[in-house]
């Protein structure tokens, strides 16, 4: 295939400067040219994604022609990437839990820390093994879980599809992060009732075995906002009040009018915040409290259990 002419792009400090000669590009110029500032990893997703092929696929056709309209749209990634733009929202899709999740900047970019959640409900409902102490706990035939602020719908849909017999339900306040989870339930055919709600609102008073959340849990000014992915992230799904407090202790205070008799609730926090979520849920009248690290040894996962 012949690409036509190509014409670099007119902006300053922009990539590709390297192409200024460039008439035929093929996968192997364009991977011999890392632009500065990106590991080869990230141009090889983005070149893939362009292509419409998976990564292993550019190993094998360095010789394939990249068009003029795939080298402009590469050309757009590349420079969205290094101003900084999460790889995620770039691409489209974060794997969690094994399954690739559509996302969009509506949406937090699932972390892999927040797949601890979904060992615990696996473990409370006998389909997984966790700590002992929680495995099967849980005896109902088809036991209910609530997942308050759904995002992407990564944790509600995980749970139904690695947990069959569980009905899901999920909510969230933005209705454009449960356009996301509805794409996602489609894609994934999994089965989740999504609501829009703050919080417990809209569901009166419904009862559930098991309610999980990640909520945002970032202090409000907390300078981690201005760097890095979260910087692009919705505010809404991160930050929470002065103390980054605000939503745990709404969910914790109001979770034992929303579960049933040894329900379980399950929620994510900050690598800091373990000791205030203990004492909150001690206060909120939980039982049976159990703190889960994530792989990097943090207790990331605080459970209550009612008596
Ligand atoms: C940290 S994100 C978690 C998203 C997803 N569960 C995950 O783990 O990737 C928090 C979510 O809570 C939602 N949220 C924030 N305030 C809310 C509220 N008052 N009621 C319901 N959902 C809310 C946000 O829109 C966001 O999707």
């Amino acid at each position: 295939m012949l690409s036509m002419p190509y014409r670099p792009s007119t902006k300053r400090n922009c990539w590709p400067h390297w192409r200024n000669e460039v008439v035929l590009s093929t996968v192997s110029t364009i991977l011999a040219n890392v632009p500065r500032g990106m590991p080869v990893s990230e141009l090889r997703l983005l070149l893939g994604e362009v292509l419409g092929q998976p990564t292993v696929w550019l190993l094998t056709h360095g010789e394939a022609m990249v068009s003029i309209e795939q080298c402009l749209k590469l050309d757009e990634l590349v420079n969205r990437r290094l101003g900084g733009e999460p790889m995620a929202y770039l691409l489209g899709y974060r794997e969690f839990y094994g399954r690739k999740f559509t996302v969009s900047p509506a949406v937090l970019i699932p972390r892999p820390e927040t797949e601890l959640v979904v060992d615990i409900v696996k473990a409370s409902v006998g389909a997984g093994a966790l700590h002992g102490e929680m495995s099967a706990s849980r005896s109902a035939s088809t036991p209910s879980t609530l997942d308050l602020g759904t995002g992407s719908g990564c944790i509600a849909i995980s749970i139904a599809l690695e947990c069959p017999r569980v009905k899901v339900t999920a909510v969230d306040l933005s209705l454009d992060a449960l356009d996301v989870a509805t794409t996602n339930q489609r894609k994934l055919n999994a089965s989740v009732e999504l609501i829009q709600s703050d919080w417990f609102t809209a569901l009166d008073d419904r009862r559930f075995d098991i309610i999980v959340s990640n909520p945002p849990y970032v202090a409000e000014g907390d300078t981690h906002l201005e760097q890095g992915d979260l910087r692009f992230e919705p505010t809404q799904a991160l930050s929470s009040g002065n103390d980054g407090l605000t939503a745990l202790r709404k969910i914790i205070s109001e979770a034992p009018t929303h579960l049933l008799s040894k329900g379980l609730l399950a929620l994510e926090h900050g690598y800091d915040q373990a000791v205030a979520v203990r004492e909150l849920l001690i206060t909120a009248g939980f039982a049976t409290i159990t703190q889960h690290k994530d792989i990097a040894g943090i207790i990331r996962v605080s459970c209550g259990v009612l008596p």
